[in-house]
């Protein structure tokens, strides 16, 4: 649902000599429901990128305009309300909160934004059912497995209804058939909603199932491809998402889901 428009975005970290160019005048311009990966080697400017469009950080120079606001122009202030009303973050490494269960992970962007708390209850639990794990629910960070915590902060990347999703490797952590099973979950989710997504990957399995492939090298694009998203292994059913021990703790132990 976003549209989004960079042109000549940079970031320089460090001043004179030591100045380093991670971002090194980017033009871009991604379009309403795309999903799109951004590769390059370590150090290309990936995140630096990411978390310039994410408004994490200020470009040095540059602009980057969102849903046809020129987010350069935002108060601080008005910066926080736009990541929060419009953006979803999917980290490296999932960082879900340890002393939260996956419900209160998932709502957690809704302490900065507000509304009906019934409502977005609701709402997360529509979500775990979309990630098939509504019988995971009440587990802490650490009663889950890696994928299902990367499905927890995929559900918490859209409780918001954001028109944008960043992922900053959200496929690293986890095995090759666990990430097959969130790509297809994240393309589900963006045919779904058309939401767009940018994601930064090492993973090309990741990459080729994309509709479009940005690479950077030393903070600036070098190639921009459009391709046909490979679909040589169909997305899993949501069934498949589900682990066959759902509702027990694969000891045989049932857990209390309240
Ligand atoms: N806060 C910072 N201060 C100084 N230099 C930085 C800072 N953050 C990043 N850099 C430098 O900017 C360049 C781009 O970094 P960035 O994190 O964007 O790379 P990346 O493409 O995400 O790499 P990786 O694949 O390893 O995550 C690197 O050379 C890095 O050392
Ligand atoms: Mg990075």
């Amino acid at each position: 649902m976003a549209n989004i428009e960079l042109t000549d975005l940079r970031k320089t970290f460090g001043k004179g000599e030591r100045a380093v160019h991670a971002v090194d005048g980017i033009n871009l311009a991604i379009g309403d429901g795309e999903f799109v990966s951004m590769v390059g080697r370590s150090g290309s400017g990936k995140t630096t990128t990411l978390d310039c469009l994410g408004l994490l950080m200020r470009p040095t120079s540059g602009t980057i305009v969102i849903d046809g606001t020129d987010t350069s122009t935002l108060s601080d202030g008005k910066r926080a309300d736009f990541r929060s009303h419009k953006i979803g973050f999917i980290f490296q490494g999932f960082n879900l909160l340890p002393s939260l269960n996956a419900i209160d992970n998932v709502m957690l962007p809704l302490r900065y934004s507000g509304g009906d708390k019934k409502a977005a209850r609701r709402r997360a639990q529509d979500l775990f059912e979309e990630i098939g794990m509504a019988d995971r629910m009440t587990h802490r960070p650490a009663q889950l497995s890696g994928g299902e915590q990367q499905r927890v902060a995929i559900a918490r990347a859209l409780i918001n209804q954001p028109t944008l999703v960043l992922g900053d490797e959200p496929t690293g952590e986890v095995d090759t058939e666990t990430s097959q099973k969130l790509i297809a979950l994240m393309r589900r989710l963006n045919r779904e909603t058309g939401v767009t997504f940018i994601l930064v990957t090492h993973d090309l399995d990741l990459a080729s199932r994309t509709d479009r492939v940005v690479r950077l090298k030393d903070g600036r694009v070098i190639s921009d491809e459009r391709q046909t998203a490979r679909t040589d292994s169909p997305a899993p059913d949501i069934a498949d998402l589900v682990p066959a021990e759902a509702g027990t703790d694969g000891k045989g132990e049932a857990i209390a889901v309240a």
